[in-house]
């Protein structure tokens, strides 16, 4: 599929946007199997280096009580993964590039790798990082690694971002370069609906990922926090539907074109839509990650408005998602880590 062709998928609506997911469930289910694979989310710390325009954990913005867990709290957290059979975890946090910081990661990397014979997945989302920490911590047993471009068009990524050289486009590509290199399954993704977005940045994210030959990729609708920048340029971005449809659009096409691949249902599809994240699994889409943070920080991990589950306990998702796969044809896979088969693409 070429640009043109990819766009002309992405603008489709009504009965062809219907035939689209249809097309890429059966793709999915063929190429890979009804499974939804979990990793169970611990964020970790909302202390951000960073000030990306879009987001609520930004440094500028004061609003946000600052929170870190303590190692117990993080390890209580994996032991807890592992009961729920969620085989792996996924450790989040805002950008932080201290040496204390990369050697306790690297600490607690090797502690959860101790459970059990080294039984649970790590998948790791900490932002940019040296080659030699990302090295780090993948010899201590990290093995997947997301970390989204965002935007894959140089312009657009500029104007979500400060022009500083902590936010530098080029760099982030370098990462992406370095952890497929590290040997990581690497991620990434973009956000879907941010204002001066169009048709064809979105295209060419899809062609970025096919591009990079990336293992996992999490995209996601842009949901406007009134704390950050990027806000005032709210009424430039299409309605909650709009946004909705077209994160479903983006993976069924992505499911078409790299079918092999891990694919996210973002948490911030059932923010804008109760059924988001379901109906990103029947677009193409096979993984979840429910959220395992202790309950009193999870309104401060504030990323953006209204995101789902946070006054939910981690056994209540379990059986919520088991629920909600169950009613659309899917199963979850307890104990497994869940890797992408090789990621053959044959379309
Ligand atoms: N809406 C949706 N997703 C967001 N992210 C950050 N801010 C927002 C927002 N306002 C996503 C980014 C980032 C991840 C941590 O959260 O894609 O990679
Ligand atoms: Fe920090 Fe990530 Fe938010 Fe940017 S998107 S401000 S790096 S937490
Ligand atoms: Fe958390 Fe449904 S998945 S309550």
């Amino acid at each position: 599929m070429d640009r043109e062709d990819i766009k002309a998928l992405l603008a489709a609506e009504g009965a062809q946007m219907e035939l689209l997911l249809k097309r890429a469930l059966e793709v999915k289910l063929r190429e890979m199997d009804s499974y939804v694979h979990l990793r169970g989310l611990i964020e970790l710390g909302n202390v951000c280096e960073k000030n990306c325009l879009y987001c609520g954990l930004r440094r500028g913005n004061a609003r946000v009580k600052r929170y870190c867990l303590t190692d117990d709290e993080v390890l209580s957290c994996a032991r807890l993964a592992h009961e729920l059979g969620y085989g792996s975890v996924a450790i989040q946090a805002g950008e932080r590039t201290d040496a204390g910081f990369i050697a306790r990661i690297e600490r607690l990397i090797r502690e959860i790798k101790k459970f059990d014979g080294g039984s649970l997945g790590i998948t790791l989302s900490l932002g940019e990082q040296s080659e030699d920490t990302y090295r780090r911590w993948f010899d201590a047993g990290a093995h997947r690694y997301l970390l989204r471009i965002e935007s894959s068009d140089e312009e657009l990524y500029r104007k979500i971002h400060p022009g500083d050289s902590k936010h530098s486009f080029s760099r982030r590509v370098s990462c992406l370069e370095s952890l497929l290199k590290t040997g990581y399954l690497t991620g990434t993704g973009v956000m879907v609906g941010l204002p001066f977005q169009t048709l064809d940045h979105l295209a060419g994210d899809l062609l970025f990922f096919k591009q990079m030959d990336v293992a996992m990729v999490g995209l996601g609708p842009y949901i406007p926090h009134p704390d950050t920048p990027l806000y005032r340029f709210k009424d430039l971005i299409p309605g909650a539907k709009e946004r909705m449809d077209m994160t479903l659009k983006m993976i069924a096409v992505l499911r078409l074109m790299m079918p092999r691949i891990n694919m996210v249902a973002a948490t911030a599809n059932q923010t804008i839509d109760p059924e988001g994240r379901e109906k990103a699994i029947r677009a193409g889409a096979n993984v979840i990650m429910p959220n395992l943070t202790p309950g009193e920080y999870r309104e401060s991990y504030f990323i953006y408005p209204n995101k789902a589950c946070v006054k939910d306990s981690p056994g209540q998702c379990r059986t919520c998602l088991d629920l909600r796969l169950a009613a659309i044809g899917h199963k979850i896979q307890y104990n497994a880590w869940g890797d992408p088969p090789a990621h053959i693409t044959k379309l």
